[in-house]
């Protein structure tokens, strides 16, 4: 089996943690999954989705967002207190309302005070998840001195700027320059989509830890396994591929029939919220389902008919 890594990025609003579970279930090829992040003030939704009654804590990292030394520090109490002592540190988030607090990606308007952040319990597994800057790639390398003197578990780069926000290219040459500087294991993160895209990263940059993947796992949940995979045979670890149709179709079912039935014993405001909650997942999910059923799968809205369509699919 290959040593890379294939963590589950955190996407608020899709992988929560009866996704998570759901997924993990299914699916063999991620080996880590965080959660969206948790701020202050705490929502009760956070706090549920972080309970370790629903997490598997060697299994889920959960991920902070703070604009300040005080933030930071009762947020990482609250994991700590949890049990945790895994913990992910949020710098790249672009949404505006969190920049401009100078939080997420918006730290790295002010890289000596965000050096300052970097502070944490010598008992606490801490990881980074960064962007290349906010407006700049040079704001990354500015930060690096900090990031390499301080113990963690890992540093993931998004690579893109905070300005980007999810659209745009990805910047390769100023990714090289953090993967030629970082001394901790070092994540890739940014539009993999696809397991040439995967294994073609891998190749680039062979001193990576692994991949994180976000919208690429939630349009093919099965891809960290299909990346493996490619990987095993090209390395020669494994000798035959089995992904035929019929067995991924299988897997697609049992993984969209499990989630429906987990956010229905789950989710208490009706058919409605089962209903939209599923509609979110099909924002991503399979994107080379026919035109004309993802509309009707957006359109609907009875559950029963979100239910023919699913069994019409052989999805549930
Ligand atoms: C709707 C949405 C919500 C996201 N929420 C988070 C989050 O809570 N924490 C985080 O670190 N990144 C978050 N991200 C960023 C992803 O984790 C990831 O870095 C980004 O999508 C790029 O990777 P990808 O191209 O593999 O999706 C979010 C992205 C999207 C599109």
């Amino acid at each position: 089996m290959t040593s890379y890594k294939i963590e589950f990025a955190p996407i608020q609003g899709y992988t929560d943690f009866i996704y998570r579970r759901v997924h993990d279930h299914i699916f063999h090829g991620v080996d880590t999954y965080y959660t969206p992040f948790l701020r202050l003030p705490q929502r009760n939704k956070d706090i549920k989705d972080v309970s370790i009654l629903h997490n598997d804590m060697n299994r889920v990292v959960p991920q902070i967002i703070g604009g300040n030394a005080h933030e930071m520090a009762v947020l990482t109490q609250g994991v700590y207190d949890l049990g945790y002592r895994h913990l992910d540190v949020n710098f790249g988030c672009p949404f505006r309302m969190i920049t401009l607090k100078g939080k997420g990606s918006g730290s790295f308007k002010d890289v000596p005070r965000m050096g300052q952040l970097l502070d944490f319990p010598s008992d606490m597994a801490v990881s980074l998840k960064v962007r290349l800057g906010y407006d700049n790639p040079r704001q990354i390398m500015e930060l690096m001195p900090w990031i390499n003197a301080i113990p963690l578990r890992s540093v993931t780069v998004h690579a893109r700027l905070g300005i980007q926000g999810y659209k745009g290219d990805v910047d390769m040459d100023a990714f090289q320059s953090v993967y030629d500087a970082c001394e901790h294991p070092l994540y890739y993160n940014g539009d993999v989509n696809s397991t040439d895209e995967g294994v073609a990263i891998l190749d680039r940059f062979p001193k990576l830890a692994g991949l994180m993947i976000g919208r690429g796992l939630l349009a093919d949940p099965a891809l960290a396994d299909k990346i493996k995979v490619a990987l095993d045979l090209r390395d020669g670890l494994a000798q035959v591929i089995s992904w035929n149709d019929e067995e991924q179709q299988s897997l697609y079912r049992q993984f969209h029939t499990e989630l429906f039935n987990e956010y229905s014993a789950y989710l208490e405001g009706g058919d409605h919220q089962i209903l939209q909650k599923m509609q979110t997942l099909w924002a991503y999910f399979l994107p080379s389902t026919d035109k004309k059923v993802l509309k009707m799968i957006k359109k609907c809205t009875k559950l029963d008919k979100y239910r023919s369509i699913c069994s019409s699919m052989k999805l549930l």
